[in-house]
């Protein structure tokens, strides 16, 4: 028996600055029906001075222990051990560390410095953004360095370097969030890089997401300003702070320009060589920091993991298209960007634009709306030095498969010198599947790319056009997310930006960070539907990203410290919805005792981009709204009741019990409604959507009496429309789930293995490498749509997958107790899933061959399972691995 993935915040040695973390492991035995009986954790620092012993606590428990020991101190290493007791007897002890941060605002002795240079006004299109900027530290030491740790943020996006060196290979620090309210500092540990004598701090900061922030708060400004310390510990026991103080110099950048939507203007004739490093002499364009009296209450430390490189592709084919542009296909949509090796005269202009599909004649195609601010294709221009130099863009990314590249001779383009850098905030692998039909298992991939690719810094709707934190994606597939990779941490902080952002009514923006273009359009919303609530206009199924992602995070890891955690914003939304639908109602002929309990007033994005209603899903008589108002109808009720049903079980778990009560009885007051309401006596009141059918059945809203003709609605609505679906971002995780409830999974597999638009196979046969975000993106003579070819939300069809192919399904929170029951259909021969539960793996690997059925699972230690296999008999068992044969029939 071992332990293993010892996580403090369910982070592996994480930085933290919180001073109540909390603990988890996995036990692993290759016995047999083990479980945990009791587990001890002491915490002590590095000088081995107890903080914490939990004593021996008689307890399966092995998920968020939360610290209960002395005041932890900041900027300390501490280690920590478990040891377990199984029960067979076995004893094992295991340990890691985690690092504290900073816990005290005046434990910060820095100040804030900012760039001495001019900004240019703010300006549209490509190359009229701001310049970045460097800055500068020298720093003298007088000993040998034991120990050392750099605690550093910016206004802005910052590379940090010491020496000559970056601190590290992390982009896009200090990450995207909602900077007014929370910025982070990062942490370095940067013993191995600094040496006695001098050294030098640099930092090149570009704009990046800041002025997107600023686009709500006029008086703010853009300007580039650091801040940093520096804390070392010498070999001799001594410690100095060095801080950024307004000695700092700064000069001009060679990008020239830089913007997350259009991209970055670089000029390599005014690089400074060695600008970072000891010994560089510094000319009279460096110029002295200007000292800031900007806030400090607004800074939290990462404690979740960067965003990095992850993936190097090189170039998959050179093309030359009829419009004679070079074109690099590297072969995969991807979000990143080039580096490049690069040798042309002095001031050659090389271009570098990125696109994500080619359009019917082979010509890049810009998928980008030509209305907006964005809407110019995304960019690089390197002007060359004349020497043999290494580029690799600095404060932007692209979401891309194609490059297509100006200024060099076609002959000269050598496609060794180009690679595609893929960039996604780092995070664990938790899953793989593969079965024998290679449609599914690309399908599967391609949700795997979108899902990393999207998961930059924040969870975004793509990272080609709007790059932002949409909500309404994230609720939908979270789940999903979590399936694949462990994205707890990632999530955390994302709804610690959610919940600075939620308005005093409750009410949760569209996108968090809630920036950039979205409070025009929020207000834009607002003026066209007078009806809508007080505060910002928030959206069912959208919203609902406030309990929906909190809840399915506990649901699927058995974290409840961020139930704990997110609980008082989970009631303001479940207020809000609950307000709204009582108090806004408008000429309803609804009797009252149903009407204040439908949400059904305001603007929401209905199901959003429903195939049937127009091609690219939102548009209809040139209204985009339109779409939203006909389907809001059910969505918001549906989702409304949902919230309320989530709050009503976290308030039971956290065992608030008056909460319990009152939202459990405001729940079935709510079905109610919907039964009385949207469905009506005899069903005749439910819209003709098929996404209607699917969420009522799914969410079991349809009273038993009205289950089967409601159900013959929904396979008479898929007949209607030649099995295709025509389901929009709410319903579609939905659709599959509904037909397995309702005893029609050969209509799932149906629908899945459906080739002809809209369905996940057509994206498949065209070539997708990612998850499409509309059903059709091309036209009828293949031209594709001005429409983003990666979105994650119609991958949440995997869950699916993962349980009737895969064989596994969650059976309670935290995967404590599982399901393995493949249900294959003739076509499917084999399939393997593997899932790292909050316990440890899970897998089942399933073949037919000779008219057997062979099964394999492993069941983590500390869980039960349920085996059924397809001659209908059922096997119940603790941990371990089994093997089962049966008549496959
Ligand atoms: C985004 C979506 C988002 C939607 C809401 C789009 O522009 O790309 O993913 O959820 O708007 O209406």
């Amino acid at each position: 028996m071992r332990l293993t993935n010892l996580r403090v915040n369910a982070v592996d040695r994480p930085y933290i600055g919180e001073r109540k973390p909390f603990f988890s492991w996995i036990m692993e035995s290759e016995d047999k029906d083990v479980c945990q009986t009791d587990y001890q954790i002491t915490v002590m620092d590095e000088s081995g001075e107890i903080y914490w012993d939990s004593g021996v606590v008689n307890s399966e428990a092995s998920l968020c222990i939360e610290y209960e020991g002395r005041k932890l101190k900041s900027c300390y290493n501490y280690l920590w051990t478990v040891k377990c007791r199984d029960n067979k007897g076995n004893v094992a002890r295991e340990k890691s560390s985690f690092e504290t941060a900073i816990f005290e605002k005046n434990e910060w002795k820095s100040i804030w410095v900012a760039s001495p240079f001019p900004l240019k006004e703010r300006a549209d299109g490509f190359g009229n953004q701001q310049r970045a900027v460097l800055f500068r530290k020298k720093i003298h030491l007088s000993k040998k360095v034991q120990m050392a740790r750099i605690y550093a943020t910016c206004h802005g996006l910052y590379q940090l370097s010491i020496n000559g060196k970056r601190a590290d290979e992390r982009e896009f620090a200090p990450e995207h969030t909602s900077y007014d309210k929370y910025l982070c500092y990062q942490v370095y540990d940067v013993t191995k890089k600094l040496r006695k004598g001098e050294n030098v701090i640099g930092m090149h900061v570009g704009s990046g997401w800041y002025p997107e922030r600023n686009k709500i708060d006029k008086s703010a400004s853009d300007e580039a300003a650091i801040l940093f310390q520096l804390l070392v510990r010498y070999a001799d026991g001594s410690t100095e702070l060095i801080v950024t103080d307004g000695t700092e110099k700064s000069a001009l950048s060679p990008v020239l320009s830089s913007y997350l939507f259009t991209g970055e203007l670089y000029d390599a004739r005014v690089e400074k060589t060695g600008w970072d490093s000891p010994g560089y002499d510094i000319g009279s364009e460096w110029k002295s920091v200007v000292i800031k009296p900007y806030d400090m209450d607004n800074l939290v430390c990462q404690t979740d993991a960067p965003v990095m490189p992850y993936s190097v592709l090189p170039v998959k084919e050179k093309l030359i298209s009829l419009n004679g542009e070079t074109i690099l296909d590297f072969g995969q949509v991807i979000a990143g960007r080039i580096r490049m090796d690069i040798c042309q005269s002095e001031g050659t202009k090389v271009g570098l634009e990125y696109f994500e599909v080619l359009d019917k004649e082979g010509n890049c195609f810009d998928t980008l709306f030509t209305n907006t601010e964005n809407g110019q294709c995304q960019r690089e221009v390197y002007i060359c030095n004349g020497i043999p130099s290494h580029y690799e863009g600095h404060f932007a990314f692209y979401g891309f498969r194609y490059v297509k590249v100006t200024g060099i001779n076609p002959k000269d383009i050598n496609i060794q010198n180009f690679l595609a850098v893929c960039l996604s905030s780092q995070k664990e692998n938790t899953g793989s599947f593969i079965c024998s039909d290679e449609k599914i298992n690309r399908l599967y991939e391609n949700t795997r790319w979108s899902q990393t690719t999207n998961m930059l810094s924040v969870p975004t709707d793509c990272p080609q056009r709007e790059k932002a934190g949409w909500t309404g994606d994230i609720a939908m597939y979270c789940r999903t997310a979590l399936e694949n990779e462990d994205v707890t941490a990632f999530l955390t902080r994302w709804l610690d930006n959610l919940r600075c952002d939620q308005g005093k009514y409750g009410e949760i923006p569209m996108t968090v960070p809630y920036d950039g273009a979205y409070p025009q359009r929020g207000a834009m919303i607002k003026a066209l539907y007078p009806n809508s609530p007080d505060g910002e206009s928030a959206s069912a199924g959208w919203g609902d990203a406030a309990v929906i992602v909190p809840y399915t995070i506990y649901e699927r890891t058995g974290n409840i410290a961020i139930l704990k955690r997110q609980y008082l914003s989970m009631k303001c939304w479940t207020d809000y919805v609950v307000k709204n639908a009582k108090e806004r109602r408008e000429g309803s002929s609804l009797p009252d005792e149903i009407e204040q309990y439908l949400w059904n007033t305001g603007f929401h994005f209905g199901e959003w981009l429903i195939p049937s209603q127009s091609k690219e899903g939102y548009n209809l008589d040139g209204n985009p709204f339109k779409i939203c108002e006909t389907t809001s109808v059910y969505t918001a009720p549906i989702f409304g009741w949902n919230t309320v049903r989530l709050m009503a079980q976290t308030a039971k778990l956290l065992k608030e019990n008056a909460d319990y009560v009152y939202y459990n009885d405001l729940e079935s007051k709510m079905k109610k409604a919907i039964q009385q309401g949207l469905i009506g006596e005899n069903g005749e009141r439910i819209p003709d959507y098929m996404g209607a059918y699917v969420l009522l059945l799914y969410f079991d809203l349809v009273p038993q009496r009205l289950k089967e003709n409601v159900a013959l609605r929904l396979t008479a609505s898929l007949e209607k429309n030649n099995y295709c679906l025509d389901t929009g971002f709410l319903a579609t995780p939905y659709l599959l789930p509904a037909l397995e409830k309702i005893g029609r999974n050969d209509l799932a597999y149906r629908v899945l293995r459906q080739k002809k638009a809209p369905s996940w196979m057509y994206e498949v046969e065209h070539g997708a490498t990612t998850i499409w975000e509309s059903w059709y993106s091309f036209d009828e003579d293949m031209q594709p749509l001005k429409l983003s070819f990666n979105h994650y939300a119609y991958g949440t069809v995997d869950d699916w997958i993962f349980e009737n192919i895969g064989g596994i399904t969650m059976l309670s929170p935290g995967y404590k107790e599982i399901l393995f029951r493949p249900q294959p259909d003739q076509n499917i021969k084999y399939a393997k899933r593997s899932y790292r539960t909050p316990y440890g793996i899970a897998s089942c690997e399933w073949k037919k061959e000779n008219g057997c059925f062979f099964m394999d699972i492993c069941v983590p230690v500390g869980t039960k399972a349920t085996a059924v296999l397809p001659d209908g008999s059922t096997h119940m068992t603790g941990s371990g691995s089994y093997h089962f044969k049966v008549q496959d029939i």
